[in-house]
């Protein structure tokens, strides 16, 4: 088998993302609390200097609305009104920057639109690399981003997501998971200021693995073979697709904090998994509309994962041809859930950590 594709993670673009999210800002909802609890506890220096916060894996911005204003008024309440805040909202270059942009100009719910002193920024550079300069950020946020990994590990799998992969292929996906979340939080380490604090929030797993979306991905699984059959892809295109996701058990994440409590300088000041409640299966309960909670739950995957799994897709691509298998696999998904009905029982972790004031971090 080739050897697989690295590049993923993207949502897809001119604004879908923004659209169908709605799973990743009801998970993102749940840890306001802590981010709320955070921006109480950052230290912060009586100097004028701006407060800064950070957000990893922002997308195209809506979700990134409510828990920027939280942290904002948070942070209000103890500065006043006049100290000027910068957000810097990091995601991938080839994120849809633009959608963001516009929702930061004319989203009704944008949380500048009240604060003349408050100043959003954005970095186009991969998590997985410094994005901010040393002993900088005030308060990080990520949410329902750090599962996406650096890379795809291994050319060979089974299937396109981790938990549903048999044999040795979930292995190099676990160590890889390990390594970049320990890179993920020494970068994090040292951004943060002496006193700061980082909310990370990701989509749960169980002991062993297993996150609750399963069967829709292996619904997505047999629709890119079913594809594949018809045709419609290369059987080296279809060989290439995997999600470069992993759901880490708490147990993992906190495994670097094994050794005194500490990892790179940073403590856990809070850490939780709560089942995540499914509103698209909740309507669906109050209108019976089976065609609306299909369409729901496909768009919900074509904006998230569709275009990871379509890196795979021979170059160069043709956009055209993109868009109709896009469409294709979307119409294909809907038919097999609609078949299926059932919820999605997701769940969420949320971890708060808090840098010491050591001067030194991990390199
Ligand atoms: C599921 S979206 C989450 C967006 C938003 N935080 C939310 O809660 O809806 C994951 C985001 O992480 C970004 N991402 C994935 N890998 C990344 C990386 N290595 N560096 C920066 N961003 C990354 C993706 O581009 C995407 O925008």
């Amino acid at each position: 088998m080739p050897e697989a594709k690295t590049k993923s993670g993207a949502m897809e673009g001119r604004g879908a993302y923004n659209r169908h999210a709605g799973l990743q800002a009801a998970g993102g909802a749940l840890a306001l609390n802590a981010l709320k609890q955070a921006a109480a506890s950052v230290v912060l220096e009586t100097a004028d200097q701006p407060i800064v916060i950070a957000e990893y894996g922002a997308s195209q911005g809506r979700n990134s609305q409510l828990p920027m204003r939280v942290a904002i008024t948070g942070l209000r309440s103890r500065v006043g009104p006049d100290r000027p805040i910068l957000v810097y909202h990091e995601d991938l270059p080839i994120n849809d920057f633009a959608s963001l942009f516009e929702v930061l100009d004319s989203d009704p719910d944008r949380y500048v639109r009240d604060d003349p002193h408050v100043y959003p920024c954005a970095i186009g550079r991969s998590f997985y690399e410094s994005v901010l300069p040393p002993a900088y950020v005030h308060l990080g946020w990520s949410s329902y981003a750090a599962m996406w990994l650096s890379r795809v590990p291994t050319s060979v799998s089974d299937h396109i997501y981790v938990p549903c992969m048999k044999g040795a292929s979930s292995a190099a996906f676990r160590e890889q998971g390990k390594q970049d979340w320990q890179k993920f939080l020494s970068l994090r380490a040292a951004e943060l200021r002496p006193g700061g604090r980082l909310v990370v929030v990701l989509p749960g797993a169980d002991d062993d693995g297993r996150t609750g979306f399963e069967p829709l991905m292996n619904d997505a699984n047999d629709v890119l073979t079913q594809m594949a059959d018809e045709g419609a892809l290369t059987e080296d295109e279809r060989a290439h697709m995997v999600l470069a996701t992993f759901g880490r058990p708490l147990h993992e994440l906190l495994t670097a904090f094994a050794i005194g409590g500490r990892f790179c300088a940073l403590s856990v000041e809070h850490c939780e998994r709560r089942p995540l409640p499914d509103a698209v299966w909740d309507d669906f309960l109050q209108d019976g509309d089976g065609e609306r909670m299909v369409s729901r739950y496909a768009a919900f995957f074509r904006c998230t994962f569709v275009p990871s799994l379509f890196l795979a897709l021979a170059q160069p691509v043709d956009p055209q041809r993109k868009s109709g298998l896009s469409d294709r696999f979307e119409h294909l998904l809907k038919e097999r859930l609609g078949a299926r009905m059932e919820p999605i029982r997701s769940q969420v972790q949320m971890l708060v950590f808090a840098r010491d004031s050591h001067p030194k971090v991990c390199s």
